[in-house]
């Protein structure tokens, strides 16, 4: 068919474009790995300021169910620390369970309600205890960044998180879902606060739910004997007051200047405990592991 010439012509070429491939190949290859080890390491340019969510809790039908809910809420947000703390004497296997599940960076801690309160007939300073150990923790370890109480039952959209962040001082911002008047805010006119819109007022002078604010960790560091008082419905204003002084000209504006709801104090239907399982007819079976997972006293 081709004769030696041709042959031998064509193997020449065959080489030669043999050799420019190899050849091109191993260039790009070297100018690739070169323009990678140039690629900056993506790192960002500074880490945010630490939040410190403190989360009270006890044990109810409804338990694991809220912190479930809060918990994988928190997840979306970066550098938090969540302290959970229980209105319990002995720490609970599944709350710890539940918390490890989640996977939100946390510490857990008991803080029981003196038993003068939890005995009254009167209505209770819900938290307070645990809100207290939570400010001792930061006091002891945190050095910057910024603090909020979140209830474990209410509703939070991430972007206040992000928003109360950078509080220097104390900042707030409406909670629906408060009071017959459906949101509990400061009025703003012109930037500045003129009052309080709450549907109970009680003479107190941040008529605020516990959802609407947040606090600098420095803030506090400033004020060694604050902390929150046992008194029912006072908890908020006792707490506000307790970091004097503290101006209404202070206290910084989020969610758009007020103007948009982000937090909601959502109360769950209470449930009734478990009646008890029936051991000798379901002994062997799926719901006797269930079980554990059930509020019965
Ligand atoms: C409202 C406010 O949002 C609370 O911040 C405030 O402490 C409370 O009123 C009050 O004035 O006593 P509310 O929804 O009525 O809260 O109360 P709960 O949601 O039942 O309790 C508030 C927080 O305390 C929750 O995180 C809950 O888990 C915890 N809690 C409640 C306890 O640790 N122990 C209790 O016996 C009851
Ligand atoms: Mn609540």
């Amino acid at each position: 068919m081709f004769k030696k010439g041709e042959k031998m012509a064509l193997a020449k070429s065959l080489k030669m474009f043999l050799t420019i491939f190899v050849a091109t190949t191993c260039i790009y290859m070297v100018l690739y790995q070169y323009h990678l080890s140039r690629e900056p390491i993506t790192q960002p340019k500074y880490i945010k300021p630490p939040l410190y969510i403190i989360t009270p809790t006890y044990r109810r039908a409804e338990q694991l169910a809220e912190l479930t809910r809060l918990g994988y809420t928190l997840k979306h947000v970066v550098n938090l620390l969540w302290l959970v703390i229980e209105d319990a004497n002995q720490t609970s296997p599944l709350v710890i369970h539940t918390l490890n599940r989640i996977g939100v960076p946390y510490e857990y801690f008991l803080a029981p309600m003196p038993d003068e309160y939890k005995n009254t007939k009167k209505a209770k300073p819900r938290g307070v205890s645990n809100r207290n150990r939570g400010l001792d923790y930061i006091r002891a370890n945190a050095t910057s960044g910024v603090f909020y109480f979140a209830d474990d039952d209410n509703t939070y959209d991430i972007s206040i998180f992000e928003q109360m962040r950078y509080t220097q001082k104390v900042s707030m911002w409406p909670v629906g879902l408060v009071t017959k008047f459906g949101v509990s805010t400061p009025i703003i006119r012109n930037g500045k606060i003129t009052g309080f819109y709450d549907g109970w007022i009680g003479g107190r002078k941040f008529p605020v739910d516990m959802a609407g604010f947040a606090v600098s960790v420095k803030f506090l560091h400033e004020r060694p004997n604050a902390k929150m008082p046992f008194k029912a419905g006072y908890e908020e204003d006792g707490f506000l007051k307790s970091l004097a002084p503290l101006n209404l000209t202070d206290i910084e504006l989020l969610a758009s200047n007020c103007t948009e709801i982000l937090t909601w104090h959502t109360q769950t239907k209470k449930n009734a405990n478990a009646s008890p399982l029936n051991l000798t007819l379901h002994g062997d079976t799926n719901l006797v592991s269930l079980n554990t997972f059930l509020v019965r006293t």
